[in-house]
C-alpha cells in the first residue's frame, strides 16, 4: 500500500468492473476509503445487479482496505445523492467523487431511438452531474476536493455512437464548469479519456493502436485526487491515458476571427469567410478517410 491519498474519502461510480473497478483499487491501495458504486448493469445498461460492487467492496476489505458498496442508479438524483451520503456517513467527509459509469447503445443517427438516446447521456452526463451535485456542496463546506468525470477521445465525434460522443462532449463542459464555479472553494475539476482493455472497448471493431490496462488509468485517477496534484494547481484539463501514453487536451478556443466593414449579409460572408476565417479540418474525418481507403484495400482498418 501507498500513501497517496492517506486519510482522503473517495467515492467511484461504475466501479463494478473495468477501469472503475482499478480505480476503487488503486485508491484503497493508496490509503484511501472507497464508497465503490456500482448499478452492475450490463453495456448497454440493462439488468442490474448489486453483487458487483459487493464484490469489489469486499476484495477492498480483504486486502486490508475500507470499502463501502452502493448499488444505487447514478442517473438518478437519489443516487447521487446516496453515493455522496455513504460517503459522509461512513468516512465523516468526501474527498474525491469519481465519476466512471457508462453504458454504450450503438447505432447510426439516422436509426437512432429515442430509448438508445436518453439511457446514453442519463448515464453518463446526468449520471455525473448527479455525483458532482452532491459531492461539490460538501466539497465546498469542506474548502477542499476533487472531482473526476470520464470522457473519451469519441467526444470529437463518433460515426455510430452520437449519444455517447455528445454525453462525453457534454461532461468536458461539465468538468470545465465545475472547475470554474468551485475554484474558489478549493475544489478542482478534471476529466480523463481512457482507451484501457476492458468488456467496453472490447466491442471497439477497429484495431486501437494505443491501448493499455485499466491500471494504468487508476494510476492517473490516484494522482489527480492527490495533494501533489491539487498542489500544482491542476484543474479544468482533459486527460487522455492509454497505456504508457499520457496527454492533455487542448482548451476549446476561438482559432481565427475577422470582423466586418457595417453589417454582415449572407452575400458578403459567401465572398469573405472561406478565404479568410476559413475552416479548422476535423482530424476525424481524415481518419475516417485513411480507414475507408485501408477497408477497400483489404488492411485491417486501425486508429
Ligand atoms: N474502456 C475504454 O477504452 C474506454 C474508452 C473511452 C471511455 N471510456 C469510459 O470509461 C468509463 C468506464 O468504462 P469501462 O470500459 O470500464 O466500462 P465497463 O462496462 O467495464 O464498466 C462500466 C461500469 O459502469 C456501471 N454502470 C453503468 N451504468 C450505471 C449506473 N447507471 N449506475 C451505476 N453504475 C453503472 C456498469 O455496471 C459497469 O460495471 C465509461 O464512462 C466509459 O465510457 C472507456
Amino acid at each position: 500500500m501507498g500513501n497517496f491519498l492517506a486519510g482522503k474519502a473517495v467515492a467511484v461510480t461504475g466501479a463494478g468492473r473495468g477501469i472503475g473497478r482499478a480505480v476503487a483499487l488503486a485508491c484503497a491501495a493508496e490509503g484511501a476509503g472507497v464508497v465503490v458504486n456500482d448499478h452492475g448493469v450490463s453495456v448497454d445498461g440493462a439488468e442490474p445487479a448489486s453483487e458487483v460492487a459487493r464484490a469489489v467492496a469486499a476484495e477492498i476489505e480483504a486486502a486490508g482496505g475500507e470499502a463501502v458498496a452502493v448499488a444505487d442508479d447514478i442517473s438518478a438524483m437519489a443516487g447521487g445523492q446516496r453515493v455522496v451520503d455513504t460517503a459522509l456517513a461512513r468516512f465523516g467527509r468526501l474527498d474525491g467523487a469519481v465519476c466512471v459509469a457508462g453504458i454504450l447503445r450503438e447505432r447510426m443517427l439516422f436509426n437512432m431511438t429515442e430509448e438508445e438516446w436518453d439511457p446514453v447521456v442519463a448515464t453518463h452526463l446526468k449520471g455525473t452531474f448527479t455525483v458532482f451535485r452532491a459531492a461539490s456542496a460538501v466539497m465546498r463546506r469542506q474548502g477542499s476536493g476533487t472531482l473526476v468525470g470520464f470522457t473519451s477521445g469519441n467526444h470529437q465525434g463518433s460515426v455510430a455512437q452520437a449519444n455517447y460522443a455528445a454525453a462525453k462532449g457534454g461532461v468536458i463542459s461539465l468538468v470545465r464548469s465545475a472547475a470554474l464555479g468551485l475554484h474558489k472553494y478549493g475544489v478542482t475539476a478534471n476529466a480523463v479519456a481512457p482507451v484501457a482493455r476492458t468488456r467496453m472497448s472490447a466491442n471497439v471493431p477497429v484495431e486501437l493502436k494505443e491501448i493499455g490496462e485499466p491500471e494504468d488509468v487508476a494510476a492517473l485517477v490516484v494522482y489527480l485526487l492527490s495533494e501533489r496534484a491539487r498542489a500544482e494547481g491542476i484543474t479544468g484539463q482533459v486527460y487522455t491515458v492509454a497505456g504508457p501514453k499520457i496527454a492533455v487536451w487542448a482548451q476549446p478556443r476561438e482559432l481565427r476571427a475577422a470582423y466586418a466593414d457595417g453589417t454582415w449579409t449572407p452575400e458578403r460572408i459567401a465572398d469573405f469567410l472561406p478565404g479568410t476565417v476559413g475552416t479548422d479540418p476535423m482530424p476525424m474525418l481524415a481518419r475516417l478517410d485513411a480507414m475507408a481507403r485501408a477497408a477497400a484495400s483489404g488492411d485491417r482498418p486501425n486508429r
